[in-house]
């Protein structure tokens, strides 16, 4: 069994992308961060982004709205970054509180500052095969991590189990395209599956992204398959300083001995996401200077 470290992939990633500011004509790339409420993991997140922008040379502006904002002020709020010159990337950090609805935040971001790829513009992109949208960060770091791990996934059977917006649609999609590193077989499962075990067990590599923590046990692997975590959950554990540990949605003690490449909670998924993001907004930085050239 081999670990897929993302840690040390997303490492190489941004020593690259950190290049690549370095050799920008003209302002830094910057990027919008917008995080209501206090959502503990939200807010993690959100820091880890600020952290690896400010690594790379990308200016991050976090804007925080009170919990209190309204669908019209945050609308209003998104017309002003898109309107605003000095704001190359936008992300409004998901969950939003219950009173806003997400989808229609999403999809009032510029598709040109989208850099997380949930306007359903660059969402139908990913479905027409058209790599000059954005696509979303976490399905772009797993594909990343594949092919950067060696894995090539032409003919072969994925199978995604979760439908979510942010990872199982896109990444079935980004498995399906007629490409190089794609161009698999892919089924997708969900929470209302019948037989479950039964069809992630065909995979020859099994996408996880159900958001319940330990979920896949290795009764539900075939030997040999490569497994990919994208569950980040956090469990209550009394011997952990903070209160919790941070669990995958694979039961990675069972699984990772009769899989040949798996990769671990914390440290696969979660770094190459954060990549992602910063790789998009470089590009949306890019564009702007060709749009902008007469
Ligand atoms: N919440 C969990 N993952 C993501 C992501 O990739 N983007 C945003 N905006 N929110 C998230």
């Amino acid at each position: 069994m081999e670990l897929i470290d993302g840690n040390a992939i997303a490492a190489s990633l941004i020593a690259e992308l950190k290049q690549s500011v370095a050799t920008l004509e003209g302002r830094a790339p910057c990027l919008a961060l917008v995080r209501i409420g206090e959502d503990p993991a939200s807010v993690s997140y959100v820091r880890k982004k600020e952290k690896t922008a400010a690594e790379i040379g990308v200016r991050s502006r976090v804007i925080l709205p009170p919990p209190t904002i309204t669908q019209t002020e945050l609308e209003g709020l998104i017309d002003d970054l898109n309107a605003d010159p000095s704001v190359d990337g936008i992300l409004v950090q998901s969950p939003l509180p219950p009173t806003l609805i997400e989808a229609e935040i999403f999809r009032r971001i510029a598709p040109d500052k989208d850099v997380d790829g949930f306007h359903p513009l660059n969402l139908g992109k990913v479905a027409q095969d058209d790599p000059t949208g954005f696509v979303a960060c976490t399905p772009a770091g797993v594909m990343e991590l594949l092919s950067r791990s060696g894995v090539d996934l032409a003919g072969k059977h994925v199978v995604v189990l979760g439908r979510s917006l942010i990872v199982g649609k896109p990444v079935a999609l980004l498995a399906l395209q007629k490409r190089a590193g794609a161009n698999a077989t892919v089924t997708v499962c969900h929470s209302g599956t019948h037989n479950l075990a039964a069809i992630t067990r065909l995979a020859d590599v099994l996408i996880v992204a159900i958001g319940r923590p330990e979920f896949v046990t290795d009764q539900m692997v075939k030997p040999g398959a490569v497994v990919i975590d994208v569950g980040i959950n956090r469990v209550p554990d009394d011997t952990k300083k903070a209160g919790y540990r941070l669990t995958g949605d694979v039961h990675f003690l069972s699984v990772a001995p009769i899989c040949s490449k798996i990769t671990p909670v914390p440290g696969g998924v979660g770094p190459m996401t954060v990549a992602m993001l910063m790789r998009n907004t470089i590009r949306a930085r890019k564009r702007r200077n060709l749009s902008l050239t007469p």
